[in-house]
This record gives structure tokens, sequence and C-alpha cells, in this order.
């Protein structure tokens, strides 16, 4: 997303400055073009010349240079951007571009410029929930300037709370979700994703589950955010952590999840589930730790647990519905099989059997199968890429 994008990036006086030097390194990693306007104050913390390397571009920082790179040279950086970014941006200039007041090159540039714009508001907790900041934030908002919210933490003037100017690497994937949703092949689409195993309890201390580890599930969801979707993950039990600008639902049951998953789906328009849904949960759950007898043998009994996925195929209207299957036997047959019960859009499948497929590998050797009985077949592929196949064939299907 950050490829060959023009950003301007406007750096005002805190002590968080010196974040910005690494953001500008980021954002340059990734592909982009970087000019830096500096605001009086922010030289007084880090060099102009520390920018001027960093970014590989003069930077600006007064109206009044004789030595000008450009000819009118706010209008010139305005006209220049893809993109305007102010990080660290302090009280002083979120005021000016709330209020119009284009007093120096910065906060002139700010208001030539018709562009998509990002605050990175940092600044002492007092400064930040002071109504004048809050009033001057809310109205940023209403001219569609993108906030990002502050951190909370330690302050440089030693008090802690609300206002630290956030990590670079998050700052730079925060710009590239924006960009996402603004570009990204699937921005506007609502997604959600099921992952990862569900858990039936026995006893206060043991359940039911199986071997899913949820890695299809997430690299599915952060396709899709990476793609510009909003994607909300319904996920069970999983060590991984989950992808950025995704809104994580953790459960742990198969009832859980179901209701999860119904309260949203009316506005979804595309329901992946990945999840490895137990089909059974136990009859009854102990209240207590089950104790070993002189029994040879436990016996529990179990209760079928609802599909979620069938009841989504009764309910749906224009969702397109995908499910999973990981079959150890007769893997096509029981995937077209599931197509029908389910009434899915299409079915990916797996042979966890296959070297490199299935649970808890990075990887997966896949199938999808639709419901006019064509199936394409794949390589050996990483899930990620997986999840970017599946994306592109869910396209063509909407
Ligand atoms: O029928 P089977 O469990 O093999 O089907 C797998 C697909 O159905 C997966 O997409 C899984 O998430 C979903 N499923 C479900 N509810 C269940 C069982 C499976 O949604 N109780």
């Amino acid at each position: 997303m950050l490829r060959g994008k023009k950003i301007v990036l406007g750096v005002t006086g805190g002590i968080a400055v010196y974040k910005s030097v690494d953001l500008v390194s980021r954002l340059r990693k990734q592909g982009a073009e970087v000019r830096v306007v500096m605001s009086e104050a922010a030289t007084k913390f880090v060099t102009p010349l520390t920018f001027q390397e960093i970014s590989g571009n003069a930077v600006a920082v007064s109206m009044w240079n004789e030595k000008h790179e450009f000819r009118v040279e706010h209008i010139a950086l305005a006209e220049w951007a893809d993109l305007l970014l102010v990080a660290p941006a302090t009280a002083n200039i979120i005021a000016k571009a709330a209020n119009g007041i284009a007093d120096n090159l910065l906060s002139t540039v700010l208001l030539a410029a018709p562009k998509p714009m990002i605050f990175c508001p940092a600044m002492n907790t007092n400064m930040l929930l002071h109504p004048a900041t809050q009033e001057n934030l809310n109205k940023l908002r209403k001219f569609g300037y993108i906030i990002m919210e502050p951190g909370s933490g330690p302050l440089a003037c030693g008090t802690t709370g609300a206002g630290r100017l956030p990590e670079p690497a998050e700052i730079v994937e925060f710009v590239r979700y924006y960009l996402a949703t603004q570009e990204g092949d699937l921005r506007g689409k609502n997604i959600l994703v099921t992952a990862a195993g569900t858990r039936e309890p026995i006893d206060p201390v043991r359940f039911v589950g199986n071997r899913s580890s949820g890695k299809m599930g997430y690299a599915v969801a952060q396709a899709a955010a990476e793609r510009g979707a909003k994607v909300t993950l319904i996920s069970g039990p999983s060590a991984i952590t989950p992808p950025p600008n995704v809104e994580v639902i953790n459960v742990e049951t198969t009832f859980e999840m179901m209701e999860a998953v119904l309260q949203r789906f009316t506005d979804t328009d595309i329901v992946i589930k990945a999840a490895a849904v137990a089909d059974y949960r136990c009859h009854e759950i102990a209240k207590q730790k089950i104790k070993k007898t002189g029994d040879d043998a436990l016996v529990l009994v179990l209760d079928k647990n609802p599909d979620i996925l069938k009841r989504l195929g009764e309910l749906k209207t224009k969702q397109v519905l995908v499910g999973f299957a990981a079959e150890t036997q007769n893997l096509l047959e029981n995937a077209a099989q599931k197509i029908k019960k389910k009434n899915l859009d299409m079915i990916v499948a797996n042979d966890v059997t296959l070297p490199g497929a299935g649970f808890n590998y990075d990887t997966n050797v896949v199938k999808f199968i639709f419901p006019d009985g064509k199936i394409t077949t794949f390589e050996k592929m990483s899930k990620l890429a997986v999840a970017n196949t599946l994306l592109d064939e869910i396209k063509t299907l909407i």
C-alpha cells in the first residue's frame, strides 16, 4: 500500500520527535517517498540534517528560506503529497489546523492541501484532555482528517497517562491500513472470519478440544485487513497474536462462537469459517474436578452441538459463505456433500494427512470446491498465500 506513495511528514516540537526519525526510515523501507516539514520547535529536538539524511530529501522548515527547492514551496508540497502525516502532532499544530491558522510553513502546507491527512497527537495528558484540544481534534475529524489515538503510559513530563506517540511500527501499520481502506480491493467489505478450535468443558480444568492452531483463520483475517476489509475475527483459544486492524472476539465453546457469529451475520458480506468447531459437547459439566476412581473407564456422554455454518446457510441472504473441510479420508466426496448440506458458495478442502497441510503447519495444501462441481487444485502454499488466493476467488463470487 505504501509503495510509491508520496508522503509529507509534518514534525512538530515534542520530545517524541526522535521516534519520527525511525518512522521516516520505516516508511521508506515500505517504498514510500517522504518529504519532511518541521516546525521551528521540532528543530530544537532533532536537527533537520538528521531528517534530510534519513528521508533522502531536503527538509523544509521556514517560509522565508531563500534557497527554496520549489517555486512556491507550501503550495508545491501540498500538491506533491498523496498523503500528509503529522507525527508527533502537538496541541499547537492541532489547534492551528483546526482553526485555519497558517503562520508557519507546516500549518500553511496543511491548509493548502486538500489531501488525506493523519494526525498522531502526542503531548502531556492534561493538554490532551483539555476541552480546547478535544474540540480541536473533533473539528479535524469533522474535516475528514484521521486521528490516530495516542498511547498511554509514562510520559516525558514525569506523569503517566494518555498522550504517548505510538511506536513507529504502529504508525506505519495505521497508515497502511488507512490506505488499504481507501484503495484496497476489499475496501468497504465486512468480513467475518472464524478461527482455531472450540473447547467444550468437561470439568473446571479439562476440556474436549482439537489440534487446530488458528493459523489458517488468522492468515485469512490478516490478508483481508491488508486488502482494506473491515474484519471481525471470532476465535477459539489460540496462542497466535492476532493481526493488526482486526476486531477480535475471543470465545471458547461452540455455543459462544455461534452466538458471536449470529450477532454479526446480518451486516456481513463474506463469512469464512476456518474454525475447527467441536461437534459435540459434554452432556453434563462436572462442577468439581473429576477424581480418578477404581474403575477402568470413565464414560463421558456427549451431545451434538449445533452446526453454525449450516445455520448460516439457512439464514443467508446476500452473504458469500465459505467453509473449510479438514478431512483424513474421502476428501472430495465429503467436501461436496458439505457444500450442499450447508448451502455454501465454496469450500476449502484440505487433506490433513498430507505433509505440510492442516493443523499447526505454516503451509497448507488445498482444493477449492464449488457447488457446480468445479474443483481447483493448488500446490503447497503458505497459509497467507492460501488466504490471498481464497480472497481473490471470493471476489469473483460477490
Ligand atoms: O461438517 P464439518 O465440521 O466437517 O464442516 C466444516 C465446516 O463447518 C467448517 O467451515 C467449520 O467451521 C464449520 N462448522 C460449523 N459448526 C459446526 C461444525 C463445523 O460452523 N458445529
